[in-house]
């Protein structure tokens, strides 16, 4: 890759760690996230322009609480303590850190040196997210105090001679004002960055990177029609043209028209080699009569590997196999934990049951954003770059209970008027999963003079950022009441409508 400047953000378990790394890279300089003890060694060799220490819920204090290596500050590389970090830069410098009787929780005002390079551009005065406990109560020798608050007397600290800098607030999030422009200002003010990572170079140098190494050797894609196998899928054709084939498995639990969709984008728009196998009526027979929502899930995934199998010993031994990794699952956290990955993220283990020689995973080094900016820029039309996620056992945990045909056709119709009305209301943009579920509640109803005993609907629609909690929308009255008139008159064997007014926590997103 061209871009030759590093930030290193040393990861002390704070719960904005990804986030910083990403305000880093919206100010086109790449970071990479690492664990909090990496060696001394390790860092010289990755020669950062930079290094961040996030925060963190330990005290310097604590038995166990997590150090960097010793002789970090004397390398002469600038360093931006942050929370936690701000106090540990202070500890090991001998400064004195302190615990406050009260925790400063939210947005508080500071007051800054604007003189700092840190602050260049700001007004002596600027609202920030504090939120901790201990605070530093003596700058370590050779630091000057760049800012404080009403009840945290160093809430700023630098030492221009050593580039060394400390904030006990949060730039990386919504909540401070001009936070961004804080790790700009230590970016490009005091790491001197010139700014090398745009993602129109990224996919230059990847397509020149992935030629080289596949050269005119073969490799093979699992296709899904979600964001990250497609711009995998994209970017590996753009290097290596026919040598790619995807195989997109449909299992039939697609929404409506899905299936075709995506098989029509790849081959008429990006002149993809790719094999779609039909394979609903292997699933359908797999799920027969199954009602728990894990078996569900194993059947499909299990059934998934076996029919991609099928069809990759048909191609015979590929040298690659493309997968569509991103950076958020491979992100080792600094305590130790390895970050969750979804069992399913990787279509549950692939690689051991097909014969190829190496895996390729184009995306890596990718946030989320990046992969969609990637997307745009390989010209993957915006609906698909913007798809809200799909889970990928599909519509089998959006119908509870069984699963039939009929059951699969009813819910693919609700499903699609509910998305067509969200998108003519213009609220796909804010509302980031919406979904019909057909619930396996049967009630009565009257239509005409007749009497009914039909399925009951459910509308899901959450607002989320990272899916791990979310908040129900609050979708206007009028465009709800339109859903649910249309659903019930053009869908045979619904009856009646509900909106899931639930949050998560305690409810998840998908009903299963
Ligand atoms: P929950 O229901 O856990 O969903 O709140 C969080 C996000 O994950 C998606 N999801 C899945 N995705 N296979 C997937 O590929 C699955 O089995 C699965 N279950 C949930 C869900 O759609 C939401 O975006």
């Amino acid at each position: 890759m061209k871009n030759n400047e590093l930030i290193l953000i040393l990861d002390f378990g704070g719960q904005y760690n990804q986030l910083i790394a990403r305000r880093v890279r919206e100010c086109n300089v790449y970071s990479e996230v690492v664990p909090f003890d990496i060696s001394l060694e390790k860092i010289k060799e990755k020669n950062p322009k930079g290094i961040i220490f996030t925060g963190g819920p330990a005290s310097v204090y604590g038995e166990d609480s997590p150090k960097c290596a010793d002789g970090i500050f004397e390398l002469g590389i600038p360093i931006l303590g942050i929370c936690y970090g701000m106090q540990l830069m202070t500890h090991v410098l001998g400064g004195t850190v302190q615990k406050a009787q009260t925790r400063e929780y939210g947005s508080t005002q500071v007051e800054i040196e604007n003189t700092s390079s840190l602050f260049q551009g700001f007004e002596n005065k600027n609202n920030f997210l504090m939120s901790h406990t201990d605070f530093v109560s003596k700058v370590p020798d050779g630091f000057k105090t760049i800012g404080k608050t009403l009840h945290c007397p160093n809430a700023a600290m630098e030492n221009t001679k050593k580039r060394l800098y400390g904030i006990q607030f949060h730039p990386e999030v919504n909540l401070s004002e001009n936070g961004t422009k804080v790790i700009h200002n230590f970016l490009y003010n005091i790491c001197k960055c010139s700014g090398d990572w745009q993602i129109s170079s990224f996919v230059e140098d990847s397509i020149k990177t992935l030629k080289e190494k596949i050269g005119n050797k073969k490799a093979l894609c699992a296709l899904s029609g979600g964001v990250d196998s497609s711009v995998a899928a994209v970017l590996l054709s753009k290097a290596i043209g026919k040598n790619l084939t995807c195989i997109f498995v449909d299992h039939g639990l697609l929404r409506k028209n899905e299936g075709d969709e995506v098989e029509q984008n790849y081959k008429n728009q990006f002149d993809i080699n790719l094999i779609r196998v039909n394979a609903k009526n292997r699933f359908l027979s797999k799920l027969s009569g199954v009602t728990d929502p894990e078996k569900k899930r194993k059947i499909i995934g299990e059934e998934f590997i076996r029919v991609f199998e099928e069809e990759a010993k048909k191609i015979g031994t590929v040298d690659f196999l493309v997968q569509g990794t991103i950076y958020p699952d491979v992100i080792e956290s600094g305590l130790g934990k390895s970050s969750v990955i979804k069992s399913h993220h990787n279509v549950g283990g692939l690689p051991d049951y097909v014969d190829f020689k190496e895996i390729v995973e184009p995306l890596r080094n990718l946030f989320k954003d990046e992969v969609r900016k990637t997307g745009l820029e390989l010209e993957i039309p915006e609906n698909l770059v913007y798809r809200q996620p799909f889970p990928g056992p599909g519509l089998a945990i959006r119908i509870i209970g069984d699963i039939t045909e009929d059951k699969l056709n009813i819910l693919r119709d609700a499903d699609s008027i509910f998305r067509e009305e969200i998108f003519k209301a213009g609220l796909h943009k804010s509302i980031n999963q919406y979904f019909a579920v057909l619930t396996n509640l049967k009630s009565v109803g009257v239509m005409g003079d007749e009497r009914t005993y039909d399925y009951t609907i459910a509308l899901r629609a959450v607002e989320t950022t990272d899916f791990m909690t979310g908040v129900w929308s609050k979708i206007p009255y009028e465009v709800l009441e339109k859903v649910s008139s249309r659903i019930v008159n053009e869908v045979k064997f619904v009856n009646r409508v509900v909106y899931d007014i639930t949050s998560k926590p305690p409810a998840t997103i998908e009903w299963e």
